[in-house]
């Protein structure tokens, strides 16, 4: 199937859903087992089948393989959030002592967690300037799990430069983690540019109505967990599932079946089957919503770009960007709603102003929304975190929704004026 179709018919199976042609919601938490031997026989992982829905369930089933289709995986899970998604992921490579290599210039949601949490737990994250490639090499030790980025990151809207970053990963025996929230798989598809693992807010453009919180995780199967003893939580046996072997029990499955047997497990961060039904509902739809996002954000770039009262624009797709050699590698169907820019005038005034853009901390809505990192997202950083960052006072995120274009800009030229006063 063709990512259109996949997209909107992919693992749909009538017989075992009673002919209904949308997914069924399993509202279920546990399973009839068929026999003591058939129940002994799923917790030893002999035959596939649900036990319970912290760890799996069939409607989350559904959106786990359509989710690692459109990646080009071999796995899926999704989680509670995007948040879960990325806890999970680099719990289920790292411990204590360990270290991730990542840029300074994420999402703030998980700069805290990488920042905070994990020194906790022990897990140094070493954050680096990612405007230039060698700065990621320099910083990774022998205890160095993984190199960690974000396909366009959000907020500043910079592009990872994804095959050069799986090259040095590969070149260090360590897998290259992507966050595609922003992409999503319809616009880059970062495994066949060298990723291993592939994480998501499926919260954004994936649902794509912001009304679900999401995320998921989606294994290449590429990587061989084997090559070195830096990843013996694969390679030995895991004695709290019975001694299982990962690599051998699961083979090239082997990180997407350890993070839902061990982690999701226990941290129970799974995802609830109404959410998975509302996700799906969204990626029916997401290649027709992101080709309208990408033009309305585009227009919009290019008329801000000449307009007198506005600082700067970011937009990987208009010329003067400095990424726009990567956007043209990287994202040759469009750049994402993601629109930042600098207002000459009183953001206050300014977001008070908007009428049509809904001052709100999301992205990947149908509606177009409004953010402004340094009083919202990014406002526990310190200033020079701030900086390290890119964030400037003047800085507008914007997330350019599926209204009418003329509509959109009429707001926002209203909103230039009114901050000007
Ligand atoms: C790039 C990116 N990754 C992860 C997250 C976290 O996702 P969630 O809010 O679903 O936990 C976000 C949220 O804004 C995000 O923008």
């Amino acid at each position: 199937m063709k990512f259109e179709t996949m997209a909107t018919q992919g693992f749909l199976d009538f017989k075992k859903q009673n002919n209904s042609i949308s997914m069924p919601i399993y509202a279920t938490t546990a399973y009839n087992f068929n026999s003591v031997e058939h129940a002994i026989d799923l917790f030893d992982l002999k035959v596939a089948g649900d036990i319970y829905t912290r760890i799996s369930n069939p409607s989350n089933d559904i959106t786990e393989k359509r989710i690692a289709a459109l990646e080009g995986g071999v796995g899926a899970l999704v989680t509670s959030s995007g948040m879960s998604a990325i806890l999970i992921t680099i719990l289920n490579l790292a411990q204590q002592g360990d270290e991730i290599v990542t840029s300074s210039k994420i999402y703030g949601g998980t700069y805290n967690l990488f920042n905070k949490t994990f020194k906790q737990m022990g897990i140094n994250v070493k954050f680096i300037n990612s405007d230039n490639l060698e700065n990621y090499e320099q910083a990774i030790t022998d205890k160095t799990k993984c190199i960690y980025a974000e396909t366009i990151g959000n907020p500043k809207i910079k592009i990872a430069d994804i095959s050069g970053l799986a090259e040095i990963a590969h070149k260090n025996g360590i897998p290259l983690i992507i966050d595609n929230t922003v992409a999503t798989p319809y616009l880059c598809r970062p495994f066949e540019f060298g990723a291993d693992i592939v994480v998501h807010s499926t919260t954004k453009y994936l649902s794509g109505h912001g009304n679900a919180m999401g995320g998921a995780i989606v294994d290449s199967g590429k990587f061989d967990w084997t090559q070195n003893d830096k990843f013996k939580m694969f390679t030995t046996p895991d004695e709290s599932y019975h001694g299982v072997i990962y690599t051998k029990e699961f083979g090239n499955a082997a990180f997407i079946a350890k993070s839902r047997t061990h982690l999701l497990r226990d941290l129970g961060c799974c995802q609830s089957p109404f959410n998975s039904y509302l996700t799906l509902l969204g990626l029916e739809t997401l290649h027709v919503r992101m080709d309208r996002h990408c033009e309305n954000a585009l227009t919009l770039a290019k008329h801000l770009e000449a307009h007198p009262n506005i600082n700067y624009v970011i937009y990987p797709l208009l010329q003067n960007n400095e990424d726009y050699a990567l956007a043209q590698k990287y994202l040759k169907k469009g750049a994402s709603s993601l629109l930042g820019f600098g207002v000459n005038g009183d953001g206050t005034k300014f977001i008070e102003a908007l009428k049509l853009f809904i001052h709100a901390t999301n992205l990947g809505d149908v509606r177009s929304i409004i953010t402004y990192p340094a009083g919202t997202t990014h406002r526990q950083l310190s200033d020079s975190q701030l900086l390290d960052a890119g964030i400037t006072k003047d800085f507008m995120r914007a997330s350019v929704g599926l209204e009418n274009i003329e509509d959109i800009i009429e707001d926002i030229d209203n909103a230039i004026e009114q901050s000007r006063k």
